[in-house]
């Protein structure tokens, strides 16, 4: 039996005592023991070993406090177990040296046992459960499928994506053919992670508002509804897309169980959008943690006035920047705890 179980009873939609908190990208970043492993480890090595997983899973609940856990790993870890090729340059971010730019580089690409060709991350699982001896929930995660399309293309990171929308616009049946192996692959291995013990999941689709809500309706959200529907039955999904508001009403009638939301949607205009019922997740500009400390506090009280404190999971609208101090996170996250309307 978990001891704080905050986290799911608001992804049940339950009345709270107050609203869990958790912070995207918690894992890893900002904290100062987590740099000295990142001298010591490259980052694969640390998604690959499961007691480092575990040891970084585990700092900011311990550090900061937060209500659930997100495990150590990436999205990209799915694109390596279909056999494309990722690394991750220093300063630089991930790196693919055959990115997929037609037939023959796809041809190429395999759908894997994921539970085989991921067992590193089920072990990091299995370990991470028991080291976080029932306090808080772990949270699994995996990328959306055009997320994860755009880095295999891109090669790289970018602000617009633009060799991976290309590759949609221009040979649209082999970017479905890609999309839907991205699809049967992060499915099988967020099932193998349901049954390995996490207690929730989020796909995140990172890049999903770069594309128009007609484009999105083409390339993204068919694959994350596919991915929903296979696992509500089981878990509670989070989809959280970023820039993506124009979708949350679709995204509010595919039986997930909450709605991540960026700080560039109002929590009035989330609830609005994704029908009123379902519990939103968000939506702290991740800078705004850069604020002093009581202008932290005193807008993460607005934030929760404005979403309610009930079928609402508190959080940035974003990944933790690299540059927060720790005395400030935890600001946000007791600013939290500490609510009262
Ligand atoms: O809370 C956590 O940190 C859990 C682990 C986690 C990581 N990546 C670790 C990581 C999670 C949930 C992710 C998700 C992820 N990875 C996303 C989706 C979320 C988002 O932020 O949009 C995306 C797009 C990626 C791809 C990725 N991985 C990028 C673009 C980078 C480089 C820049 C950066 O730091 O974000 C990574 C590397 C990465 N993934 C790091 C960490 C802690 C930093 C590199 C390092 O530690 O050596």
């Amino acid at each position: 039996m978990l001891k704080n179980d905050l986290f799911l009873r608001a992804l049940r939609g339950e009345v709270v005592e107050r609203p869990p908190v958790w912070m995207m990208r918690q894992a890893g970043r900002y904290l100062p023991d987590f740099m000295k492993l990142k001298e010591k480890y490259d980052f694969f090595t640390r998604c690959q070993t499961p007691e480092l997983a575990t040891e970084i899973t585990v700092m900011p609940i311990e550090q900061v406090g937060t209500d659930a856990a997100i495990l150590f790993s990436d999205i990209l870890v799915v694109l390596q177990a279909m056999s494309i090729e990722v690394e991750m340059k220093n300063s630089v971010g991930p790196w693919l040296p055959h990115p997929i730019d037609g037939e023959r580089a796809l041809n190429k690409v395999i759908v894997p046992d994921a539970a085989d060709a991921l067992s590193y991350v089920i072990d990091a699982v299995k370990m991470t459960k028991i080291a976080l001896e029932e306090k808080v929930p772990l949270i699994g995660f995996g990328g959306s499928p055009w997320t994860l399309l755009c880095y295999a293309v891109q090669g790289e990171g970018s602000k617009n994506f633009d060799r991976a929308k290309e590759f949609c616009f221009t040979q649209p049946q082999l970017a479905h053919r890609l999309l839907q192996m991205i699809t049967d692959t992060t499915i099988d291995y967020l099932k193998a992670k349901v049954e390995a013990g996490v207690d929730a999941m989020q796909i995140f689709d990172s890049w999903g508002g770069l594309l128009s809500p007609a484009d999105y309706a083409v390339f993204s959200w068919p694959y994350i509804n596919q991915i929903v529907q296979a696992l509500k039955d089981y878990i509670p999904v989070i989809v959280f897309g970023k820039g993506c508001w124009f979708a949350l009403n679709e995204m509010g009638q595919s039986g997930a169980s909450a709605l991540g939301v960026d700080w560039t949607c109002s929590a009035r205009n989330a609830r609005y959008l994704s029908g009123g019922q379902i519990t939103l997740q968000g939506n702290f500009d991740p800078s705004r943690l850069l604020s002093p400390i009581p202008v932290i506090e005193k807008e993460v009280k607005a934030m929760i006035d404005a979403f309610g404190k009930d079928r609402y999971i508190a959080n940035l609208g974003h990944g933790i920047l690299p540059n927060i101090p720790v005395d400030h996170a935890k600001a946000f996250v007791n600013a939290v705890k500490n609510y009262s309307e």
